[in-house]
């Protein structure tokens, strides 16, 4: 906690470490109150002249330092609040260091800490130095060897990185364990964990024909629900083997669940530590959302064991040349396994439906992000809290970036380029320039005379640019020229900027089809062959390019599959929309279209927004009803294409920001579209229910697709004809053999306003699930998104003894829900009141997780006058606190700036 502002870190002064840390050795005597850790380090200047040795540590006890065995006086070393300071003289040398620290007082879930009775370790990204002192940066790799000693009964386990060595039982009750791990690491990778665990595993054979261990760890009681999170690990494996060549480099492979976690999981070498959310999952308990979220947690971290380990960072302002690639790495996962569980015919909208899912997660996070105050490029320049960095720009837009380049390489030029990657850098700690080199080299031998120097670019520009499309059709000659125009308004720091920042162009690969009037593909020029879709390489700030044999003028098709992450702007007539949502042959750019109509309907609803270009309600109803009624098209994808654009979308794009207009607006057109086409929701929710009936659960693509379609369909009757309809919601939440369904039925019955029935459903949800922690915050979030709560309702589900600050997933369930994704509970005065009260208790407890709530609105000057006024207030109140945490009072300044 501080009240001065904290220093900013800039990306231009690093500067290489000055010693090399050959190997660590680590002795934890562990326990929850006082654990000791002595750390053995034999340390080589790096240089030729002696230069101070500078450790990071925080929140430590120092007992003892020891060089080459005699130990140091006070006079010897500084030792400050974030730092320890030794004169070495030698070259090298072996230094000692006997500290405590106190893992029952760590709330901030940084370090070591306690979670139920387990004992478990986060050290991304500068959570070492609350173990020990230590150069806690990623470019000082090092070779670690861990002895852990704990009591026996209560510790039954305890897990390192790497291979066990030996165990041993010690005298009082106590025992020890020895873990090697033969990969040297940066200290942000270290873990380990001590507790009594269940653990269900698995011996593989790898494609180098070693033969390897995979686990599972899981608290007692839960391993019945590890088997999914089994099955993903090993797929993992295979899937990096085959489609990458990387292989499993250990012999053992560990995750295990935490109940306490701040983020989603970490890639420890081997041994990876997981929220429980993305490992513990069976049909009673977790629905089809979350088994696919464990399968991409699962691979992501996976994955890091190339791209994040074997190659890492060398400074965090590079996080995104291990989180792009890697979110890129387990998007195409989750891509290839819904893709290969399905019939042909339905694996390309499979495809289609993962990049819908994508995108939408980049415009909802990230998009906003890149137009508010913390905007940054997806390597930033400058920090306050790294910890504040890992946002949607560095992971979402990051793995845009990569998937572009991708894009421009093709699948079999991209591996070549992670090929020369791993060639020159394994066992590294590199930049996000040595990436693109790689990537470089490549594309200038396939590609002669062109380079990728204008697309690094994407690395220092913060902002989603924009791309005008203008057309020009020529009836005469029968061709058609497109021009594509690019630019990039200042955001951030940047409108602050005199003179106002350049903002060169980008190398944009722009993926374009043209359909006739009628609505039929024309086939475009590329070299000797034709395509139905042309990527263009937009380079500059304006080009054209022109199409021979264009008979009319054509309804073109932009940015198919999401080529780019950049917004479109086309002046569309309404009817292009509609024929695009009908008849393109591009899933994404079709689903786009619908989207887009139902958007330019719903601005048009509110007030303030000024509109020429709305869509008749008739139009949107018929082209709803055309797409319910395609029976080519998957239920999977169905469910994408009938869901109207969200609230935050929808808030994103209005202007000025009114959410109480936008959730008035969509719940009418929601209600609308319910009662226009209820026979076609009838006999889809009918036809699904027969063919779901007839199979039992599995977590696959298949059925995922049409349980979401039949929820979507019970939705709009439910939302239509509530009186008529909240029946069939209350039979199917009774029926219900699964957690999807019986989540899909509840979520609408609480959606409504009849006040007994909705009691009567979470009374009887909490008691069947009151021992399931995880499903206890289902029951959170629900109501804390339901359309009826308010500041009271949230204050009054705050004493519920399930409640807990203190559990992230709880405070998430309940806060973060509410204050994110209740637009109409929060967007009050008394809401905003309520917001900065919890980001200021949270951040007493863990200011990550604080710092995290307190962007909730960020975006605060976008927003209609009563209600700006309305967060200015709260965000003052926020910044006059007299002890707020770097983390915090970084995101707030901004958002104030
Ligand atoms: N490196 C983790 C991941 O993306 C995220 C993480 C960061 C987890 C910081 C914990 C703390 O896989
Ligand atoms: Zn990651």
């Amino acid at each position: 906690m501080r009240t001065d502002t904290a220093p900013t870190i800039y990306r231009h002064d690093y500067q290489p470490y000055a010693y090399r840390v050959k190997s660590t050795r680590l002795c934890f005597e562990l326990d929850e109150n006082v654990t000791t850790v002595v750390s053995t380090l034999d340390i080589e200047r790096t240089g030729t002249t002696p230069v101070p040795l500078i450790l990071n540590g925080e929140h430590l006890e120092l007992i003892s330092i020891e060089v080459n065995g005699s130990p140091l006086s006070e006079n010897d070393y500084r030792l400050d609040t974030e730092t320890l300071t030794l004169f070495p003289e030698s070259t090298s040398f072996s230094l000692q260091i006997t500290n405590r620290c106190k893992p029952i007082d760590n709330s901030s879930l940084m370090g070591l800490y306690v979670s139920g009775k387990s004992l478990f370790t986060q050290c991304e990204a500068e959570g070492f130095r609350r173990i020990t002192w230590f150069p806690d940066r990623p470019d000082v790799m090092s070779r670690f060897t861990v002895t852990l000693r704990a009591d026996a009964k209560r510790y039954p386990l305890l897990l390192s990185n790497g291979n066990l060595i030996s165990q041993t039982d010690l005298a009082n009750g106590r025992h020890e364990a020895v873990w090697e791990d033969p990969h040297p690491k940066p200290c942000y990778l270290f873990a380990l964990v001590a507790g009594d665990f269940d653990c269900r595993e698995t011996r593989i054979k790898t494609a180098e024909g070693r033969e390897a261990l995979l686990q599972v760890y899981c608290d007692k009681g839960d391993l019945g629900k590890t088997a999914w999170a089994l099955q993903c690990l090993e797929r993992s494996v295979r899937w990096d083997e085959q489609r990458f060549g990387l292989p499993l480099d250990l012999d053992r492979f560990m995750i295990v669940a935490a109940r306490d976690f701040n983020m989603g999981a970490m890639e420890n070498k081997g041994l990876n530590v997981f929220n429980s959310a993305y490992v513990l999952a069976d049909p009673d308990t977790a629905t089809d959302a979350s088994y696919e979220a464990i399968e991409s947690v699962i691979g992501h971290e996976y994955f890091h064991n190339w791209t994040g380990n074997r190659v890492t960072c060398r400074d965090w302002f590079q996080l995104s040349l291990k989180e792009g690639l890697t979110v890129f790495r387990d998007q195409e996962f989750s891509a290839d396994m819904m893709a290969a569980s399905l019939p042909e015919k339905e694996a390309v909208s499979a495809r289609a439906v993962k990049r819908i899912d994508d995108v939408v997660a980049l415009r909802t996070a990230q998009f906003p992000e890149d137009a508010g105050p913390m905007a940054h490029p997806i390597r930033p320049e400058s920090y306050q809290e790294i910890g504040n960095f890992y946002t949607a720009t560095v992971y979402e837009k990051g793995a845009e970036v990569i998937r572009m380049q991708h894009t421009l390489l093709g699948e079999e030029g991209f591996q070549a380029g992670m090929q020369t990657y791993f060639r020159r850098h394994d066992g590294q700690a590199v930049t996000c320039d040595d990436f693109v080199d790689a990537m470089d080299t490549v594309y200038r031998a396939r590609n002669p005379g062109k380079d990728m120097s204008v697309f690094r670019r994407w690395y220092s520009q913060a902002g989603t640019p924009r791309v005008n499309v203008s057309i020009n059709h020529d009836a005469a000659n029968q061709s058609c020229s497109i021009t594509l125009s690019q630019r990039c308004e200042p955001v951030g720091v940047e409108k602050r900027r005199n003179p106002p920042v350049e903002k060169p162009p980008l190398h944009i690969p722009f993926a374009l089809g043209l359909l006739s009037p009628e609505g039929t593909p024309i086939p475009l020029q590329n070299g000797s062959d034709t395509t139905d879709t042309l990527v263009l390489d937009l380079t500059e700030h304006t080009q054209s390019w022109t199409f021979k044999n264009v008979p009319g003028r054509p309804v073109p098709s932009l940015l198919r599959h999401f080529s780019a992450p950049v917004i479109v702007e086309y002046d569309y007539r309404n009817d292009e929309l509609a024929l695009l949502a009908r008849f393109d042959t591009d899933p994404f750019a079709r689903w786009e279209a619908g989207q887009e109509l139902a958007t330019r309907y719903l601005l048009a609803q509110v007030s303030e927004n000024i509109t020429n270009n709305a869509p008749e309600l008739a139009l949107l109803v018929e082209t709803w009803q055309t797409l319910a009624s395609d029976d080519t098209l998957s239920a999977a994808y169905l469910a994408r294409a009938l869901v109207l654009p969200s609230e935050r979308i929808l808030l994103e794009k209005c202007k000025p920001a009114d959410p109480q207009a936008i959730v008035a607006a969509r719940n009418a057109l929601r209600a609308e579209l319910g009662i226009a086409l209820q026979d076609i929701w009838q006999s889809h929710y009918q036809n699904l229910s027969e063919t779901l009936n007839k199979s039992s659960y599995a977590p696959n693509p298949l059925q995922a697709g049409q349980r979401a379609l039949r929820n979507c369909a019970l939705s709009y009757l439910v939302t239509g004809q509530p009186q008529k309809y909240l029946d069939l919601a209350v039979k199917q939440y009774e029926g219900a053999t699964n957690m999807t369904e019986r989540m899909g039925s509840l979520s609408t019955i609480v959606h409504q306003d009849s006040v007994q029935t909705i009691q009567k459903a979470l009374a009887s949800f909490y008691s069947r699930y009151e021992n399931n922690p995880l499903v206890i915050d289902r029951w959170f979030a629900l109501q804390a998104t339901a359309a009826s709560t308010d500041v009271d309702t949230v204050r009054s589900l705050m004493t519920h003894p399930a409640f807990t600050m203190r559990n992230p997933n709880r405070a998430r369930a309940l806060l973060f829900q509410f204050c994110l994704n209740n637009l109409k509970g929060v967007h009050s005065q008394a809401g905003y009141a309520f917001w900065a009260e919890q980001v200021l208790a949270l951040d007493a407890i863990n200011p990550e997780i604080a710092a995290r709530l307190a962007r909730a609105f960020d975006n605060w000057r976008r927003f209609a006058p009563a209600y700006r006024d309305a967060i200015e207030t709260a965000l003052k109140k926020i910044q006059a606190h007299p002890t707020l945490s770097r983390n915090v009072s970084e995101i707030i300044n901004k958002a104030l700036e």
